[in-house]
Parts: C-alpha cells; sequence; structure tokens
C-alpha cells in the first residue's frame, strides 16, 4: 500500500509498491493524460511531475512517490479552464496526431516553473528526452515559449499547476 498525493488529491493505492506509476494513473485513478510508448523510459510519452521534477512513471515504481506530490496534465488546468502551458499548445496548434503532446507540457512545464525564463537551448535541452513522431518539434518549442509568456502575465496560473504547489 502507498499514499501519494496527485494533483493535490490524496490517494491510498493498494498495489504492489513497485508497480509503474503510469499503471496507477491510468488503471486505477482515470489519469489518462499521461500515455504509455515505450514502457522502457526512452520516448517520454508518460511524463509526469513528481515534487516538480520530469519522470518517465512508465519506470517509476509508486514506491518511489510515498508523500510526494504527483502532478499529472489533468493537474494544470480543465477543458473549461486550461492552464497557461494547455493554452499555449492550443493557440500554435502544437499536435498532429497528439501523442506525445501530453509528456511534452509536463517536462516543460517543469522547466518553466524553475526557470520562467528559460533559454532556446535550455527549452531544447529539456525536451530532449521526449519523442515526437509527427515531426511537430517546432510548433512545440513555439508553445513552450508561448507558454512562457503567458505564466509572466498577471492573470496566468503559477507556474508548477492550478492545484499542486
Ligand atoms: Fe515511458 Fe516511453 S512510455 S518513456
Amino acid at each position: 500500500m502507498v499514499t501519494m498525493v496527485v494533483n493535490g488529491q490524496r490517494h491510498v493505492v493498494e498495489a504492489e509498491p513497485d508497480t509503474p506509476l503510469l499503471y496507477v494513473l491510468r488503471d486505477e485513478l482515470g489519469l489518462n493524460a499521461a500515455k504509455y510508448g515505450c514502457g522502457l523510459g526512452q520516448c517520454g510519452a508518460c511524463t509526469v511531475m513528481v515534487d516538480g521534477e520530469a519522470v518517465f512513471s512508465c519506470v517509476t515504481p509508486i514506491l518511489l512517490t510515498e508523500g510526494r506530490q504527483v502532478t499529472t496534465l489533468e493537474g494544470l488546468g480543465t477543458v473549461e479552464a486550461p492552464g497557461p502551458m494547455q493554452r499555449a499548445f492550443i493557440e500554435e496548434q502544437a499536435a498532429q496526431c497528439g501523442y506525445c503532446i501530453p509528456g511534452m507540457m509536463m517536462r516543460a512545464q517543469a522547466l518553466l516553473a524553475r526557470n520562467p525564463r528559460a533559454s532556446e537551448e535550455e527549452i531544447r535541452a529539456q525536451l530532449q528526452t521526449n519523442l515526437c513522431r509527427c515531426g511537430t518539434h517546432a510548433r512545440i518549442l513555439r508553445a513552450v515559449r508561448r507558454a512562457a509568456g503567458l505564466m509572466q502575465t498577471a492573470d496566468a496560473t503559477p507556474a508548477g499547476g492550478s492545484v499542486v504547489r
């Protein structure tokens, strides 16, 4: 049994401690934004944040999330009230098939939460571990730059998520 806080809500999870976080998020908590891609920590589709750091949830045992803050894309905003990262990706139409995009947003969110003025090089370096097979990289980079701008405006949701602080 593991206790974790996901998007500000406490959950007691009955799964085995070595169960990948991705499986618990999707299968037990119904949070389906994080995607299963490779299952090997090599594509980034499953990226979420744990205590503000981007992690591959497919290779993160839930034991390592005991008592920690997990943030998924669902924690950054809603369909009705998207957070700045989500708004930026919508406004830039930064998706083709879209499978990689939740992971891209979470990895970018982790960067901008600690460094809202990240340089182009820092953004590119941060996203290097996340793959996009459609070749949408230029729009993804534009979206992350736009998100940084939105986060710095007064009405933007604070970086790091609208729910978990
Ligand atoms: Fe986790 Fe590919 S599914 S890195």
